[in-house]
């Protein structure tokens, strides 16, 4: 089949990319003992308090400690995805259906296993802590073709998302040089996972649509709009508000999210990953459910 042909090749290149640039994770950073309290550790642009009322109330100060517990909130993010994602992909490497991209899926563990690693890394050495935020029940799909879409769609998604952090972070020069560093290892190695992502995707998907029903293809759309308000929601954790030294944290979260702005720039997050799945046939719409 042609589209398996191509993949094929595609996962090749991939391969190959990834033998070229291995890289060895524990040497590659280097960690100050500390990093400068008076400057930000996240884009001001991708704080959760960006383009808000909020916003206006906070000293410079106050917005500088709110950055860096709202970067330990990402990192912490992304260990807690990773470790999902590895589970899930180690639970499918060398099993029936999964022969063609086992070779790939070796690169991916071992790949995502050292980012878990510089992300805790990071978490632990400059917050003492890694952020546990709410879980998803895992899908367990009656259909294995409909679970295995679902499963590549979210990781896809996942990566999708913190790729626009990544990028973002680590071409802003007013970030610390270790911050930069880490999210652009990060979205070096995330640029050959979400070439993956998208091919078997656009693969699982055109083989399930062959005979789902408008009914199931409505259902399939719901979880997984559904699942990126859940993963756009993370990025507002109470918990970074009370480390950050804000009253009242329950409170500050609902005002933040009932801020107009914040939908500009959530919209802006997820604009890549909306027009793929659209150009896939995979959404209908870039409507996204508001709770
Ligand atoms: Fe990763
Ligand atoms: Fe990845």
């Amino acid at each position: 089949m042609e589209q398996d042909k191509r993949f094929v090749e595609i996962l090749q290149r991939l391969v190959d990319k990834s033998v070229d640039g291995y890289y060895n994770p524990y040497r590659e950073f280097t960690w100050p003992d500390s990093l400068p309290d008076d400057r930000m550790w996240m884009s001001e642009d991708l704080t959760s308090t960006y383009g808000t009322e909020v916003e206006a109330e906070l000293s410079p100060a106050e917005r500088c400690r709110l950055s860096r517990w709202e970067s330990i909130n990402f990192y912490s993010m992304n260990v807690e995805g990773i470790r999902e994602l590895i589970i899930e992909v180690m639970r499918r490497i060398h099993s029936r259906g999964f022969e063609v991209p086992s070779d790939f899926f070796h690169h991916f563990i071992g790949e995502e296993n050292e980012h878990m690693w510089f992300f805790a890394e990071f978490c632990l050495r400059y917050g003492g802590k890694i952020y546990s935020g709410p879980k998803l029940n895992s899908i367990g799909h009656k259909d294995p073709r409909v679970e295995n879409f679902l499963v590549f769609s979210k990781i896809l998604l996942f990566e999708e998302i913190v790729d626009y952090y990544n990028m973002r972070m680590a071409a802003d020069d007013t970030l610390h040089e270790t911050i930069r560093k880490v999210n652009r290892v990060h979205h070096e190695d995330e640029s050959r996972h979400i070439a993956f992502g998208r091919e078997l995707v656009g693969l699982l998907y055109s083989q399930l649509a062959v005979d789902a029903s408008a009914e199931q293809r409505r259902d399939i759309e719901e979880y997984l709009k559904r699942y990126i308000v859940f993963s756009l929601r993370s990025f507002y954790n109470p918990q970074v508000y009370r480390d950050a030294g804000i009253n009242d944290p329950l409170g500050f979260r609902e005002r933040l999210l009932a801020d107009p702005a914040r939908r500009d720039a959530e919209r802006k997050s997820v604009r890549k990953p909306m027009a793929f799945m659209l150009k896939a046939g995979i959404f209908a719409d870039d409507l996204l459910p508001t709770a």
